[in-house]
């Protein structure tokens, strides 16, 4: 192992673009991060704009290798991890998207979607993808492009457009148009893709109507998926080998390499994926069923729960109301919190995801009083973050009939930073919650895909057994007040459903 390898890890992410310079001790030399514009150009519709986020790849990407000092030539390998299921279509000729990438949150599909499952679609749908008929994943996405784009489906029907999500189209730039290509869990985003027989699935390609022309080739996680164009990032070609979805590149980052290992993401949303091992687990409680990581052409799958707001309950105290000044401050404040006051947020300013589903219904709050301010509304942002993980948690472990794990949950993403958050996420959940000591666990499950490919990090038994905690927070509440207070939640959660 060369002293001067350094790994580049890139993640694509919903809001910003970062890029982080990992040595050869899994140490971060750099980070460089950019936000990028949002555009809503309809109630319910997100999409990016495709150059902004291949220039701000770029440009992150040399900013965080100048700022370090570091040279290409010191580059062994370099790592993709991004937002899933967004969707991009570009012309292959000129490179150029022929529409916006439609965003995972975007739910303009929402009404063909529901139209499929009033035909009775959803069931095979799940068999063949492990996923829900939500607008959340590509497929629609790309279709209501191939219908709606003027000129799109006669063009990709011609051969002349390629589908990918955001790994696909930066790997695609990257490699100056030479590679079109994507890992299994990405593909297994798309809702087109069979994760158990592994391949591009035709009876969903026909349902939908999607050309099989338009879609990438599908690889392992870590394998060669190209090299940059030279001068990109100084003279050298770098090779690019490895690439997961992000909430994948976190379950990898997090070391859970065993079934019944747990983490859980909280950044604007939450991510928790259980590893369920080489076999899928179909959900009987609307959990999607996806691929963990596939190593040597062998998928390691997962349960996944996916709530849509976690983080951005705090956002909202800050841009929506107005209570706080920056989110740092909910900590101090829901210490403060009157402990006779129950105030709880159901955060369902989208709807709710995972178990519930339920794409019409809106946030609410319950338990007001005259008294209730900023440190009790804080409180109870905190607090919406455990009950919802509670009910990922609940549905996971009806489904799941495996090896317990360890019983623990490991957690990263800006959330986990707020020790009040964690502690009552514990104990909600009844659980132990660990906070690693590396918290960038999505760029560094990228990076260890990449280094280890390259031989220059280490495997995966000794990559894990490095792995290590900065803290672990234990359960402490009682069980009476644990049941009621969840018990209190649920009711909530239903009232709020039903408005
Ligand atoms: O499925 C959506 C997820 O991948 C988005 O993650 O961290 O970019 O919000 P993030």
């Amino acid at each position: 192992m060369a002293d001067t390898a350094l790994v580049l890890a890139i993640d694509q992410g919903t809001t910003s673009t970062r890029v982080i310079l990992f040595d050869q001790a899994l140490s971060i030399r750099k980070t460089a991060q950019q936000e990028f514009h949002q555009h809503f150009p309809e109630s319910g519709w997100v999409e990016h704009d495709p150059e902004e986020i291949w220039s701000t790849t770029v440009a992150m990407c040399r900013q965080a290798v100048d700022s370090a000092g570091a040279s290409a030539a010191q580059i062994a390998a370099i790592g993709i991890t991004n937002q899933r299921e967004t969707t991009v279509v570009w012309d292959k000729t000129t490179g150029r998207a022929v529409y916006n990438a439609i965003v995972w949150q975007d739910r303009r599909t929402a009404a063909y979607c529901e139209s499929l499952r009033a035909a009775g679609y959803e069931t095979d749908v799940t068999a063949r993808t492990g996923l829900l008929l939500d607008p959340y994943f590509s497929a629609t996405k790309l279709r209501w492009i191939l219908e709606n784009v003027e000129g799109a489906r006669a063009q990709a029907e011609a051969g002349n457009l390629l589908f990918g999500t955001i790994d696909t189209y930066l790997i695609w730039r990257m490699t100056g148009g030479k590679r079109h290509v994507t890992d299994a869990t990405n593909a297994a985003r798309t809702m087109l893709y069979n994760i158990t027989k592994g391949d591009w699935d035709d009876d969903m390609l026909t349902l939908l109507d999607i050309p099989r022309g338009m879609l990438p080739e599908v690889l392992d996680c870590a394998a060669v998926f190209g090299e940059t164009e030279p001068g990109l990032l100084g003279a050298r070609a770098i090779p690019i080998l490895g690439v997961a979805g992000d909430q994948q590149a976190a379950t990898i980052g997090q070391a859970c390499f065993a079934p019944g290992m747990l983490k859980s993401t909280y950044g604007t949303g939450c991510f928790a994926l259980l590893n369920t091992g080489t076999a899928p687990v179909f959900s009987t409680n609307r959990l999607l069923t996806t691929i963990a990581y596939q190593l040597d052409d062998t998928p390691t799958y997962a349960l996944e729960g996916s709530i849509f707001i976690a983080g951005a309950v705090v956002q909202w105290l800050r841009d929506g109301l107005g209570v706080i000044t920056s989110a740092a401050e909910t900590r101090a404040l829901a210490a403060k919190a009157d402990p006779h006051q129950d105030v709880i947020i159901v955060p369902a300013f989208t709807g709710l995801g995972a178990p519930y589903w339920n794409a019409e219904c809106r946030g609410a709050v319950y338990g007001l009083t005259r008294n209730s301010g900023p440190a009790e509304l804080s409180r109870a942002a905190l607090e919406s973050v455990g009950f919802q993980t509670r009910d990922l948690l609940e549905a996971m472990m009806a489904d799941w009939t495996g090896p317990a794990g360890q019983n623990v949950l490991r957690v990263d993403g800006g959330m986990s930073a707020s020790d009040p958050a964690m502690q009552f996420l514990s104990d909600i959940i009844n659980a132990e919650v660990d906070r690693p000591q590396v918290l960038e666990t999505t760029a560094l499950g990228a990076a260890w895909l990449a280094g280890s490919h390259a031989g220059v990090l280490p495997g995966q038994a000794e990559f894990a057994s490095n792995w290590s905690i900065e803290r672990r927070f234990s359960p402490s509440m009682n069980e009476g007040a644990r049941d009621t207070r969840y018990a209190r939640w649920k009711r909530a959660v239903a009232a709020t459903m039903q408005v």
